[in-house]
């Protein structure tokens, strides 16, 4: 039987712990529930120390998942390899991790605030903020970039299990059965039937997973609700975001952390819509309360801070910008299909993001200017100087994959 964790035993869990002690006059609250995967608790000491207790959830056979050991053996690297001592500024500590119980304590950052509530309230869009993410998702990349002593320390099992295969994130959507029916809207059902009919998204992800190499340490769930920024991010040279929740971070594809931000970026635009019967896709997108074009220059700042931080990556991935571009359509179908997981509200809005996604996935080179505003070798051309590559076989290595003229629409 597996220890749980409550708002009336995590003093009493942490005290057991070292991690506080009587005097500190302890208080816990429960957080909601971001999810159906773990329980997230709250602890106040004094001297405004704030600690993040996380349990995970156990599973039907009386199992619980492992995803805190990756995030565990993550902040294991760091006080392993001293010399990725920059790394853990753009994290948040791990104090503790018990993996019986699966329960992990990270210090919490009162003064950071979720990016996704800091876009919803303030409406505004800073450069500065995206320029800072991309640099420390390059510094990530380029510190771990082919180095095997990561790459094996990352592949450490938890005890008495196998070791983690890689995971290949380029999947589509399992073939749905018949006791969907009933059990998702009728909205949410079209989406499938849509899917389904679009056989050359299957073939772009076919072809993203045999692309796909693993090469750095990556963070694998960069969405919004996981970047913390500082509230007074427009004073500081440094530290303006951290990048919490290494549940998922493991040995990977860099196109496929940047794919994830770009679609969380997308998606804001996608989720301002105006549906209406009477109005055709290209009009709903030009119609969109959050103008595609904010979005484009965040997007812009963030590729450009990460190619500054790491241009390297250009020598080995000379298509990367068309990964990004492919894997930003197949996060958006895999977020829409969790939120339907998930029973979150659907409506026709999904529909119209399935049929931009696909545009993304099936035709990367024509919609790399919708994502970022410019050409890709506009994007490329500063950074063609700082790497080996000369401009003109970079532009030859460009994978080109449908030769379908039109570009994306509505843009
Ligand atoms: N170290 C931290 N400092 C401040 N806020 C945090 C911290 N860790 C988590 N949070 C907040 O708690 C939420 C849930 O934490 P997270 O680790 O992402 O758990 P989940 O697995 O539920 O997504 C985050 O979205 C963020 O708002
Ligand atoms: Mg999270």
């Amino acid at each position: 039987m597996i220890f749980t964790l409550s708002s009336y035993n995590v003093i009493q869990y942490l005290q057991q712990a070292d991690l506080c002690s009587s005097e500190d006059g302890a208080s816990a609250k429960r957080l909601p529930e971001t999810n159906n995967k773990n329980a997230n608790l709250l602890v106040t000491l004094k001297g405004d120390r704030t600690l993040l207790v996380k349990q995970e959830h156990q599973i039907d056979d009386n199992r619980i998942p492992q995803e805190f050991f990756k995030e565990w053996l993550f902040h294991q690297l760091l006080q392993q390899f001293p010399v990725l001592g920059n790394i853990a500024e753009i994290a948040s500590l791990v104090l503790h991790f018990d993996e019986k119980n699966s329960i992990l304590v990270r210090n919490y950052l009162s003064e950071y605030f979720e990016l996704r509530k800091f876009y919803q309230s303030s409406d505004i869009y800073p450069l500065e903020i995206t320029t800072a993410i991309g640099s420390s998702l390059g510094v990530l990349h380029r510190a771990t970039f082919n180095r095997r002593e990561y790459r094996d320390f990352m592949a450490t099992a938890p005890q008495g299990q196998f070791r983690y295969q890689y995971y290949n994130p380029a999947q589509g959507i399992e073939s749905i059965s018949s006791d969907i029916f009933g059990k998702v809207p009728t909205e949410a059902l079209k989406f499938y039937a849509l899917y389904q009919r679009y056989e050359s998204i299957e073939g772009a992800i076919a072809e993203l997973a045999a692309a796909w190499k693993p090469c750095c340490l990556t963070h694998n769930d960069l969405n919004l609700e996981n970047i913390l920024v500082h509230s007074r991010w427009n004073q500081l040279d440094n530290c303006l975001v951290r990048l919490i929740d290494w549940e998922a971070c493991a040995w990977g594809e860099p196109a496929f952390d940047l794919g994830t931000l770009v679609a969380s970026y997308l998606g804001i635009w996608l989720e301002s819509l105006v549906v209406d019967t009477s109005l055709s896709l290209e009009e709903s997108l030009q119609l969109a309360a959050i103008p595609l074009e904010i979005l484009q220059s965040s997007i812009l700042a963030l590729i450009q801070a990460y190619l500054s931080a790491f241009p390297m990556i250009l020598e080995y991935r000379r298509d990367l910008i068309q990964r990004v571009v492919q894997f930003a359509g197949l996060v958006l179908i895999q977020n829409i299909q969790k939120s339907i997981q998930y029973g979150r509200y659907f409506d026709s809005i999904g529909i119209y993001i399935l049929q931009v996604a696909k545009d993304l996935l099936t035709k990367p080179q024509e919609s790399v200017m919708t994502v970022f505003g410019i050409s890709e070798s506009e994007i490329v051309r500063p950074f063609a100087k700082l790497t080996k590559l000369p401009q003109a076989n970079k532009e030859q290595n460009l994978v080109r994959l449908f030769n379908n003229k039109s570009r994306l629409r509505g843009c």
